[in-house]
């Protein structure tokens, strides 16, 4: 990510100069508006039938749409596709996603996990810089470098949170990605007030959960989105990749073995890592009456780090804390538990 932080795009400088010169002049924080959302974002407010509602960047796009100009350039564009953008194409969405808007921060936690390398035992998708044929278990030879676009399509998708019906240049499947969005409770007055179609503002929990044995289930539909690229770890227990290895299940909903349950899609780092008990840093750090350790900021990251020799590969939970935490209910191990064990944090998704 830092790699795509050097390439800044101009507009990104633009928007900035100009958030600093509002901010500098007027000395209050930005309040959204329904015609300007967002800094540097300016959308109309009627929709095709004449009602009140917010436009979205994103798809959705109405008959009388300003939204192509936030991506392309008629005249002007850095590429083929008339996009505007520094270096690559990422550094276009970043231009937005990267705190300027206020919600959809890529650069800080959520349900996606994280884009930032400041922080200890981060590991992520190293958009604008891989190859996708870089990607552990792919077998088929594929051109074209990672980007926010080969998973999202920016145009909007049937799938939540945009995500891409293609990936890699395989459909892989017939049911849309189904996550359990609800909405952001920080955006509570804005998403009141741009209307039903309108845009809202999400958190997002993951893939619904649903115990049932049909093959589209969104848990089982969002490992097939993942091996798009891993081709080779959509496994079974006790079935043998092509270079010959075993991989743990990752195929089935059940009892959340699928990629979700372990991964962030984005990346992680230590703020987000939990342990067995499913526990951040920020947990510890608490004082005892407030359920935490009361641990000084030091103690708590050491105990968290990453320490593995392959690093954190965007893992939800610290070193192999995830494997622990399940198989003390699920295959239980006959290993006693040692005092302060807490194995509660096991995922259900
Ligand atoms: C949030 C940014 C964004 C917005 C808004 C946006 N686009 Fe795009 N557009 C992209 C990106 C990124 C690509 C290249 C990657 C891709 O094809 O998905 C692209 C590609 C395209 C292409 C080429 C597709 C192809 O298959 O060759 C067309 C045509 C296009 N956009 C039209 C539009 C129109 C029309 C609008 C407005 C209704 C629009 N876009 C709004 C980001 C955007
Ligand atoms: C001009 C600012 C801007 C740019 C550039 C931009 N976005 Fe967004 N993005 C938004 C806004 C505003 C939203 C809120 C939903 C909407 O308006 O469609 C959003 C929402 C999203 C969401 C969540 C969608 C949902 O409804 O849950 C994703 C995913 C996303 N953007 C990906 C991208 C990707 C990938 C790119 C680059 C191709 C990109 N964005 C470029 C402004 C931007
Ligand atoms: C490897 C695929 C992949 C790549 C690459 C990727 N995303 Fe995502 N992104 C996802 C998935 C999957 C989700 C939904 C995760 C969930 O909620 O469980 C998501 C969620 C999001 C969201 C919503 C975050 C929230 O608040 O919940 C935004 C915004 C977003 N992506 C933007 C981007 C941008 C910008 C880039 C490039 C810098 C990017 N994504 C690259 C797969 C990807
Ligand atoms: C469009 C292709 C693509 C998709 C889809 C994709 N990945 Fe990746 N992934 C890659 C590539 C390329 C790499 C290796 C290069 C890099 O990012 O550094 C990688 C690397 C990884 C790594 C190893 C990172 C490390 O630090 O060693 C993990 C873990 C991972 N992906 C998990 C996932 C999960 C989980 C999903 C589904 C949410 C997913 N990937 C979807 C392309 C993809
Ligand atoms: C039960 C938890 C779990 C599930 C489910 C899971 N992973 Fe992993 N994954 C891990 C752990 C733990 C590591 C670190 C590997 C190690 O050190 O042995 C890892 C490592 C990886 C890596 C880095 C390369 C490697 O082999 O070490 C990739 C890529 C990856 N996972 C992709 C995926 C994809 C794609 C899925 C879904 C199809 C998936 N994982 C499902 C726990 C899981
Ligand atoms: C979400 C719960 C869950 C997590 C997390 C989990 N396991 Fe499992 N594991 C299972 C279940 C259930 C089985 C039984 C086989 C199956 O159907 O997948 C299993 C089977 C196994 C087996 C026997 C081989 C097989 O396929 O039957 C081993 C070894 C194993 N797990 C190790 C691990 C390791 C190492 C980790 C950490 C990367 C881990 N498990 C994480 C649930 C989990």
């Amino acid at each position: 990510m830092s790699k795509i932080k050097i390439g800044f795009s101009a507009l990104f400088a633009l928007i900035m100069l100009s958030m600093f010169a509002a901010l500098a002049s007027a000395e209050e924080p930005f309040v959204p508006t329904p015609n300007n959302p967002a800094p540097g974002i300016n959308v109309g407010t009627i929709d095709n039938n004449g009602n009140v509602a917010t436009h979205r960047t994103h798809g959705n796009f109405q008959n009388n749409t300003n939204s192509c100009a936030n991506c392309h350039s008629t005249h002007n564009g850095d590429s083929a596709t008339l996009l505007k953008f520094e270096k690559t194409e990422s550094d276009l969405c970043l231009t937005c996603h990267d705190g300027t808007l206020g919600f959809y921060n890529v650069e800080k936690n959520s349900g996606a996990g994280v884009f930032n390398s400041t922080h200890n035992s981060s590991s992520m998708h190293n958009v604008g810089t891989v190859k996708i044929s870089s990607a552990p278990g792919a077998l088929t030879p594929t051109e074209g470098e990672l980007q926010c676009s080969s998973c999202h399509n920016p145009h909007g998708s049937v799938n939540d949170r945009l995500l891409n019906t293609t990936v890699n240049g395989k459909t892989y499947s017939t049911a849309a990605i189904d996550l359990e969005l609800v909405e952001d409770p920080a955006y509570k007055d804005f998403n009141a007030s741009t209307g039903p179609t309108g845009l809202k503002i999400y958190q997002s929990k993951g893939p619904v959960f649903v115990n049932s044995d049909l093959p589209d289930v969104p848990q089982r539909v969002y490992s097939n989105f993942c091996s798009t690229c891993h081709e080779d770890y959509l496994k079974s227990s006790g079935s043998q990749r092509v270079d010959g290895h075993y991989s743990h299940t990752t195929n089935s909903y059940k009892s959340g073995r699928n990629c979700a349950s372990c991964h962030y899609a984005h990346g992680t780092d230590i703020t987000l890592l939990k342990d067995t008990a499913g526990k951040t840093i920020a947990d510890y750090m608490k004082p005892v009456a407030q359920g935490g350790k009361g641990w000084t900021q030091a103690i708590a990251t050491d105990y968290m780090k990453d320490i593995s020799a392959g690093g954190s590969a965007l893992k939800k939970y610290t070193n192999m804390a995830v494997c622990w935490a399940c198989h003390q209910s699920t295959h239980k191990l006959d290993t006693p538990i040692v005092e302060g064990g807490n194995y509660s944090g096991k995922p259900t998704r």
